[in-house]
């Protein structure tokens, strides 16, 4: 299927979702050029793609937001994967500024280009667009779940979401958009809370532990996503919403316990610290109809094995995360966190 897309255009492709898609199309699809454009805020690091091979991926560092530029690489790709957003919930609350310009007005300004030049154009999204699920209650999220975003970041993407489907419908712009749910795996920035709590360790900073530590996320391992976007950009329906899961439920004070054991520490070597306001309680996806409809499924089943990998790779990579550790941790004292 990917004879038809010979050149994609990947947005915040220095980031770690976005980088872990390109590092999986040149491996997997070596065929398919790929244009990065990426505008290296805080959370890009364009080392992230720096040992895959020119000829296969060009890094165009730009913002989303520049409707020329945008035009000008939308007019020569085949299709558009986009990934660049602020993505950070606890920074959407100390500043939502940047999340409203990024991730609402950047996804206008690529959507008007896909629709001027008749491009195809895939949206990655979350599932906290669809707002949380109490913790005893037996329902997953589907894609017919109602929107009820709660932060500033999920409100930008659930808005960002709309702006793709009308599109879709007014003008009949080849579109699909997926929500999956909480990523783990290399290259994640060191504020999200797996990559923060091994990092701590590896520094000898007691992990925090937001609120009671009862919340639950749905983990899937990046590369387990890599694939179900291929799967949908080259397969999916036009007009179709996929959500992307891989039966990850687990608590936040399960997964903090199992980091600790597996680097060597006493499971109960961490603080509590303030709760996040507006604090979402449970996410769980539903995949049903990604893996009926296009035959996926996740490799990655096996949560401790992805976590010790994960953990594995931050022992090795302090280079590529040290020196940003001191900013982040002072930027959540601040915060009390
Ligand atoms: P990230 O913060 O690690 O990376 C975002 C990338 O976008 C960075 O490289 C950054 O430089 C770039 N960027 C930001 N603003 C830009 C702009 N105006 N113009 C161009 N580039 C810009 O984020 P991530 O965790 O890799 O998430 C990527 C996408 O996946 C986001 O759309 C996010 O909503 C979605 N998503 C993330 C998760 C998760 O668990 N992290 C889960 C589901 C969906
Ligand atoms: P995060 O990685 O920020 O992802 P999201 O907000 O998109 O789910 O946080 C995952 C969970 O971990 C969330 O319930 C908040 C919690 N958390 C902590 O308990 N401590 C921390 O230091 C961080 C960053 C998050």
């Amino acid at each position: 299927m990917s004879e038809q897309y010979r050149h994609i255009l990947v947005t915040g492709g220095c980031g770690f979702i976005g980088s872990n898609f390109v590092h999986y199309v040149v491996r997997e699809h070596p065929e398919v050029h790929v244009t990065v454009l990426d505008k290296l805020t805080y959370a890009g690091n364009p080392e992230n793609i720096a040992s895959l091979p020119s000829s296969s991926v060009e890094l165009v560092v730009g913002d989303i937001c520049d409707v020329k530029l945008v035009d000008e690489l939308v007019s020569g790709s085949d299709a558009v994967v986009h990934y660049a957003a602020e993505s950070h919930n606890d920074n959407s609350i100390c500043d939502p500024s940047p999340f409203v310009l990024t991730n609402v007005q950047g996804t206008f300004c690529l959507l008007e280009a896909c629709r001027r030049h008749g491009v195809r154009f895939h949206h990655v999204s979350t599932d906290e667009v669809y707002g949380d699920l109490a913790l005893d209650d037996p329902a997953r999220f589907t894609e017919e779940s109602p929107y009820r975003p709660s932060s500033p970041y999920s409100s930008t993407k659930a808005a960002s979401d709309m702006l793709v489907r009308a599109w879709a419908r007014t003008y009949d712009i080849l579109v699909t958009i997926s929500n999956c749910s909480n990523n783990y795996g290399p290259y994640q920035h060191i504020e999200k809370f797996i990559p923060r709590q091994i990092t701590n360790v590896l520094c000898g900073i007691r992990p925090k532990l937001y609120g009671d530590g009862r919340n639950v996320r749905d983990w899937i391992h990046t590369d387990d996503h890599s694939r179900a976007v291929w799967k949908i950009l080259t397969c999916g329906q036009a007009g179709e919403t996929y959500l992307i899961g891989a039966d990850g439920e687990r608590s936040n004070i399960d997964v903090l316990r199992e980091i600790l054991t597996v680097m060597g520490r006493p499971e109960d070597e961490f603080d509590w610290v303030r709760d996040r306001p507006g604090h979402d309680r449970r996410y769980a996806i539903d995949s049903a109809k990604l893996r009926r409809e296009l035959g996926w499924k996740p490799i990655y089943t096996d949560f401790s094995q992805g976590l010790a990998r994960t953990i594995a790779w931050y022992s090795e990579h302090g280079q590529w995360w040290r020196d940003s550790k001191d900013a982040t941790e002072k930027k959540y004292a601040s915060q009390g966190q």
